[in-house]
């Protein structure tokens, strides 16, 4: 059984990608330091698979502890890397907490790698890379422009230490970066989700929170942009599409498809959906209605964003299958199961 360490694997995405790589037949070990997520994800992982994952809390930043993990588990097949701040508001307040744990993190497990014999690696980005495409959709090709924030920039900066390590000890690693488009949704039963620290920064947790009660109105950024009904149009991508992506990534690598010793994919639909569409569809397929208020818009963000995922479908072999409303309806069962847990 190959074993996969899964950096941030409490996480909103990892904790979905656990749950697959399981389905999978993967052994997997999560290292996670609960900056971000409750240990309590792991029980649901089990309700969801019947299996509990080995739980390391562990600071990737700490090379000493993630040098000594790496012993203690022996063989390790690949490394998916998701953990990291994402928060984009905050990295402007604390550029250098986000510089050192997004930076530091990766950098430890790309010279920890040849140390353990690990070649096969999978890393954590982001359409954020683009800033606001020229062309669209956006294909791998697209120019980086320059990042928005510090969140972005470690991302831009992640993606050139990879690719620079890699040029610069080719028969060492074997990598696979995925840029993200907006992952939205939680699993089909409810036990795995989004676990936003405070205020959500993203829409969707905001729209069901809203929904539910816990805030009084959304507050929508901008509808005087260049689209349709004036409002951001982004890529929405079922976080469940998002994980089995990863599966697809590390079997990729395992089983030697890799056409090179760095690949790089966007994952997204391709379809673009505005802010008010999301809205609309939500109270629709949720039978909710959703206050909100149209206000100025946010600073940082981009008009709209798209994904040509023809790469991945073709190439890496993957598809975003799931429709939009049933990744809405998925968003708030889990919005409505969390208020169970809670109470
Ligand atoms: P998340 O915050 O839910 O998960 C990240 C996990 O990493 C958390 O459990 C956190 O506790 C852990 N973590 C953070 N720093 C750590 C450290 N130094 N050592 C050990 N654990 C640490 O975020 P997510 O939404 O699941 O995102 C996962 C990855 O995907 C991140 O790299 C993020 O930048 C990237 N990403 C996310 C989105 C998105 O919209 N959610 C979009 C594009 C890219
Ligand atoms: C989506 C749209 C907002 C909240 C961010 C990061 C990106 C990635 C995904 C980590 C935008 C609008 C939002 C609200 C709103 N994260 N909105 N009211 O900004 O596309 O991307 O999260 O990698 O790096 O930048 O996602 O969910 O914050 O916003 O109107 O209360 O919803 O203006 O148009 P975004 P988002």
């Amino acid at each position: 059984m190959s074993k996969v360490l899964v950096t941030g694997g409490t996480g909103y995405i990892g904790s979905h990608t656990v749950v697959e790589l399981i389905n999978e037949g993967f052994e997997v070990v999560i290292v996670d330091n609960l900056s971000n997520s409750n240990v309590e994800v792991l029980n649901g992982i089990e309700k969801i698979t019947g299996v509990r994952p080995v739980f390391e809390n562990i600071d990737c930043v700490d090379y000493v502890a993630m040098d000594n993990m790496m012993d203690k588990y022996g063989e390790i097949d690949a490394i998916i890397h998701f953990a990291a701040s994402k928060a984009v508001g905050e990295s402007v307040e604390k550029p250098l907490l986000y510089y050192r744990n997004n930076l530091v993190s990766l950098i430890n497990l790309l010279q920890l790698m040849p140390v353990h014999k690990i070649k096969n690696f999978v890393f954590s980005s982001s359409c954020t890379v683009y800033g606001q495409p020229d062309i669209l959709p956006v294909t791998e090709n697209a120019p980086i422009k320059p990042a928005l924030s510090p969140y972005g920039n470690t991302k831009q900066i992640g993606e050139e230490i990879i690719r620079d390590t890699i040029y610069a000890n080719p028969t060492n690693y074997q990598s696979i970066i995925l840029r993200y488009f907006n992952p939205i949704g939680a699993h089909a039963s409810a036990e795995i989700g989004e676990l936003p620290n405070g205020v959500p920064n993203n829409l969707l947790p905001f729209v069901t929170q809203t929904a539910i009660g816990i805030r009084k109105q959304l507050q929508v950024f901008g509808n005087d942009y260049d689209t349709p009904d004036g409002s951001c149009i982004r890529d929405y991508i079922h976080v469940v599409d998002l994980a089995k992506a990863h599966v697809v990534a590390v079997k990729r690598m395992l089983t030697g498809k890799s056409k090179d010793s760095l690949e790089i994919f966007n994952l997204g639909t391709g379809r673009g959906l505005s802010v008010l569409e999301i809205i609309k569809t939500f109270e629709e397929v949720n039978q909710v209605k959703v206050p909100y208020k149209i206000v100025s818009r946010r600073e940082g963000d981009i008009e709209k964003v798209w994904a040509d995922p023809t790469f991945a479908n073709e190439v890496l072999g993957w598809k975003a299958v799931e429709t939009v409303e049933e990744t809405l309806r998925s968003a708030w069962a889990w919005e409505l199961n969390l208020a169970k847990l809670r109470n």
